[in-house]
């Protein structure tokens, strides 16, 4: 039986549940799934494209076909909610922003949010984007070691910050950074704490309170005093004066929780994507010569504008395969809002799915040598071929990423502002350990040369 033959009419009781790894009593899949969550996900696929199992007391199903995924983000998306485990995670933090909120209130946002990510606004972005760039690139000297994930990390913060609060953090960021950092600890799948309530007195959950509590204080006075002000172009500015069918705009709290969703869900992804695409450059020096090439001649020494990106071919596929092989947004959860049929089993009402792009992107049957990184295989003809759901590291449906023609945007300008005139040379390390935290996360830090070209 096909994907699509089996999402057919059965009605979900008469359906068999879905097969999975042996679970024991109580504990379930939970000591597995915590020695090494990436050996965990690659034996699913032995049990099907539906697989079930259970950890921490919460029943999971993991989706592995590109047509369930479908199925659940866009053709039958009002049957699935966010999962409560993910919004427990992150409530404290990211509060009922965007990410997490649901139904009307959900609606009511995007609408008004949508228009801070029209394609305008995100031109006038590329300004500090393209400005930024150029200050990190200037500050290195050449033969210089740097922490390519931590100097990201940087960077996408302060352009993150300028298009948020219209504020230049590069000297005064420890609030901010502190929640980030906070929230990522607690979001270690590997880690005991991910799967236990703020309010247990862990060293973790302890350091996660103090920092989202400075945080708060932090946007709270940003809000109080932008009150007043005239439109500016920054989000908050947009937000603030943002008013719904009725006249109404946002309070203080929702304000607060929006402000925290993007910074958390627009900094840290981008920042492991160029990440990646550094690492991936140094390890391929065919690739590495070949975008040289392409900023040679389309940029002429100059810096990139919007425009440029149009022309800078190869440079957008070498960001496709970078997220392709490291989507820093690793799995879309979503919970079933009531008993429905997936590849013809039953999802009983509450379980948490699960859709793990890192397995997806680098199944064989979607991708020639999946573990390779082969820009060139984005053509027009491999694209039209590829399953619609094979390749989504911005999500989907209603719900896909609100900040991808943001990150889009940002991720080519850097590295085409940076690549044009810096090499990254891999200083002496092993292979690539991930970690499966808030996002996929390289383990150990990542060292780099800079090479002036
Ligand atoms: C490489 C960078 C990024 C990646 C890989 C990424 C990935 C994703 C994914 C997979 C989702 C869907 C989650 C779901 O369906 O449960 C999502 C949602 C979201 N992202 Fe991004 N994102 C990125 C950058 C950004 C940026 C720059 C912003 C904002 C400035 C942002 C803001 C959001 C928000 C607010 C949502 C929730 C949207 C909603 O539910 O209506 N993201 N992102």
């Amino acid at each position: 039986m096909t994907a699509s033959e089996s999402m057919a009419t059965d009605r979900p009781d008469d359906l068999p549940l879905p097969p999975g790894p042996n679970s024991y009593p109580v504990v379930g899949n939970t000591l597995g799934f915590l020695r090494d969550p990436f050996a965990f996900y690659d034996s699913l696929d032995d049990y099907g494209d539906v697989v079930s199992y259970s950890v921490a007391g919460e029943e999971f199903c993991t989706l592995l076909h590109p047509d369930y995924v479908e199925q659940v983000l866009v053709t039958e998306e009002s049957k699935f909610g966010k999962s409560d485990f993910v919004q427990d995670a992150g409530e404290r933090f990211v509060g009922n922003g965007l990410f997490a909120s649901e139904g009307e209130f959900w609606r009511r946002q995007r609408t008004l949010i949508q228009p801070a990510f029209y394609r305008e606004r995100i031109e006038s972005y590329t300004e500090p984007m393209v400005e930024f760039a150029a200050d990190a690139a200037n500050s290195w000297i050449d033969g210089e070691t740097v922490r390519i994930d931590e100097v990201m990390k940087r960077l996408t913060l302060r352009i993150l910050s300028k298009a948020l609060f219209d504020l230049d953090i590069r000297n005064q960021q420890s609030a901010i950074r502190d929640a980030v950092n906070a929230i990522n600890e607690k979001g270690d799948a590997g880690s005991v704490d991910a799967f236990l309530p703020d309010w247990v007195p862990t060293a973790t959950n302890r350091q996660f309170r103090r920092a989202t509590d400075q945080f708060d204080d932090v946007i709270g006075t940003l809000i109080e005093k932008r009150r007043g002000d005239p439109p500016g172009d920054d989000f908050l500015s947009i937000l603030l004066h943002a008013t719904d069918e009725r006249g109404e705009g946002m309070s203080d709290k929702t304000l607060r929780d929006e402000m925290a969703t993007f910074l958390f869900a627009g900094h840290e992804t981008t920042a492991l994507a160029l990440t990646y695409c550094w690492y991936l450059l140094a390890t391929n020096p065919g690739v590495r010569g070949k975008l040289n090439d392409e900023l040679d001649s389309v940029l002429d020494g100059d810096t990139p504008t919007m425009a440029d990106l149009r022309d800078l071919k190869y440079t957008d596929k070498v960001v496709t395969e970078a997220l392709r092989l490291y989507p820093p947004a690793y799995v879309v959860f979503r919970q079933t809002k009531e008993d429905v049929n997936v590849g013809g089993y039953r999802i009983p009402a509450g379980t948490s799915l699960t859709f793990p792009q890192f397995l997806i992107h680098t199944d064989d049957r979607w991708y020639d040598d999946p573990d390779e990184f082969r820009p060139e295989r984005w053509t027009p003809e491999f694209e039209n071929s590829l399953p619609d759901y094979a390749y989504f590291p911005f999500g989907g449906g209603p719900r896909h990423c609100i900040g991808m023609r943001f990150a889009n945007a940002e991720i080519r300008i850097v590295l085409a502002t940076i690549a044009r005139r810096i090499e990254f040379d891999r200083v002496a390390g092993g292979d690539l350990d991930l970690r499966m935290g808030t996002t996929l996360e390289p383990t150990d830090p990542i060292e780099m040369t800079v090479v002036k070209r």
